[in-house]
């Protein structure tokens, strides 16, 4: 244990001064307005013939384009009815938007984080697909504290019947996040996070080193879980600074959702890019209690988001994924 501790010390300075690296797509995508939608006709615009129907409008007051998304168009639809949060994609089919409405509403149907309702998803008559959430407003505070009770909240009231994994596949940034349904959560994480990412950074790096280290910890990760019980929990998945804000009550807001079914610790993996503080983790094992090891198996869970980031944007993600790798493997004398 005293060995596990202290090598634990090494992990935490290390992985602390890594820098949250904005995404770089922010800066390469520009905002225009959405022409072909505010000049179609109702017959072929699925989204104001939603919106003038099940979205229970009369009457369609404005559209507004909003900056500050990496891959999609969005707009705000103001009406008589309210507004609403329309995210567009010309060039692809609906499956996207769709993971995203099956993780938005698995998160909005435990009534605990506040995340915007999805609505509807469909393609446009034009190529491509569109999805329809609820508008809201955000505000300035951030309520640390009240963010950490309520992601406890989600993850204890969000259950699965099918174990670990999710009804469908996701992206994780824009690499896909396979959530095959599996029993055993070492399984899955040792399978469909970890591995997934090592081989995609053998096939396109032919970096056969990581991938053999790699997985050298995935098949000695074992004794990190020893001891505790893992149930599978709603994670949002791709909690980070960037999917966190509030709305104008001050209560805390999740966005963009990455959901699966897991070890709730997993859900602090992008944790060096969320600025999560103390206030934030009392409050969050207030509610969900901190399990046995949890400090063990904070890297082993950043990990994945290491080779994510090593696989999206290049090799200065690599040292820090191998550190970590490196470190576990002297750790586990493996
Ligand atoms: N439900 C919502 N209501 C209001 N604004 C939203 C909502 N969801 C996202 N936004 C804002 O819209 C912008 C783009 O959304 P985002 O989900 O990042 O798009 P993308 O899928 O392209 O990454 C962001 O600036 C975000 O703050
Ligand atoms: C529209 O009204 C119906 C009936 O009142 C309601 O069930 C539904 O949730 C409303 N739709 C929206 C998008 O608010
Ligand atoms: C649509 O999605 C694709 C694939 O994710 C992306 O490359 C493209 O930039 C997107 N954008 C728009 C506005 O259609
Ligand atoms: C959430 O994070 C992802 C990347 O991990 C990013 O693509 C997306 O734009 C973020 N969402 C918001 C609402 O900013």
């Amino acid at each position: 244990m005293m060995m596990v501790a202290q090598a634990h010390v090494g992990l935490l300075s290390f992985t602390s001064c890594i820098p949250c690296v904005p995404l770089p797509c922010r800066l390469k995508f520009g905002f225009t307005k959405h022409k072909t939608l505010t000049m179609a006709t109702m017959s072929d615009d699925p989204i104001r013939e939603w919106i003038l129907s099940e979205g229970n409008a009369t009457e369609i007051r404005g559209i507004r384009s909003i900056g500050g998304g990496c891959i999609n168009l969005a707009n705000r639809y103001d009406t008589d009815a309210g507004s609403f949060f329309v995210k567009t994609n010309r060039s692809i089919d609906s499956s996207m938007f769709e993971g995203e409405a099956l993780g938005l509403n698995a998160m909005y149907e435990t009534r605990s984080i506040r995340v915007p309702k999805p609505f509807k998803v469909g393609t446009l008559p034009t190529g491509g697909s569109y999805i329809v959430m609820e508008y809201i407003e955000f505000g300035a505070s951030r309520d640390q504290s009240a963010l950490g009770r309520k992601l406890a909240e989600m993850h204890k009231a969000g259950k699965s019947g099918k174990g670990f994994g999710f009804d469908v596949d996701n992206t994780i940034g824009s690499t896909p996040q396979i959530n095959t349904w599996t029993s055993d959560w070492i399984e899955f994480y040792g399978e469909h996070r970890l591995g997934y990412q090592l081989k995609l950074a053998r096939q396109q790096y032919g970096d056969s080193l990581i991938y053999e280290k790699g997985q050298r910890l995935v098949k000695n990760m074992g004794p990190l879980f020893k001891n505790i019980i893992i149930e599978p929990c709603l994670l949002h998945g791709d909690l980070w600074s960037g999917n966190i804000t509030s709305d104008k009550n001050g209560d805390p807001v999740i966005l963009d959702p990455a959901c699966y079914y897991g070890h709730n610790e997993a859900e602090f993996g992008m944790s060096w890019c969320a600025g999560f503080g103390g206030s934030f983790y009392n409050a969050y094992f207030e509610v969900m209690p901190k399990q046995p090891g949890f400090e063990e198996r904070r890297d082993l869970y950043l990990l994945y988001h290491y080779l994510n980031h090593y696989n999206l944007f290049g090799s200065g993600y690599r040292s820090s994924a191998m550190s970590i790798i490196d470190d576990y493997l002297r750790m586990l004398k493996a």
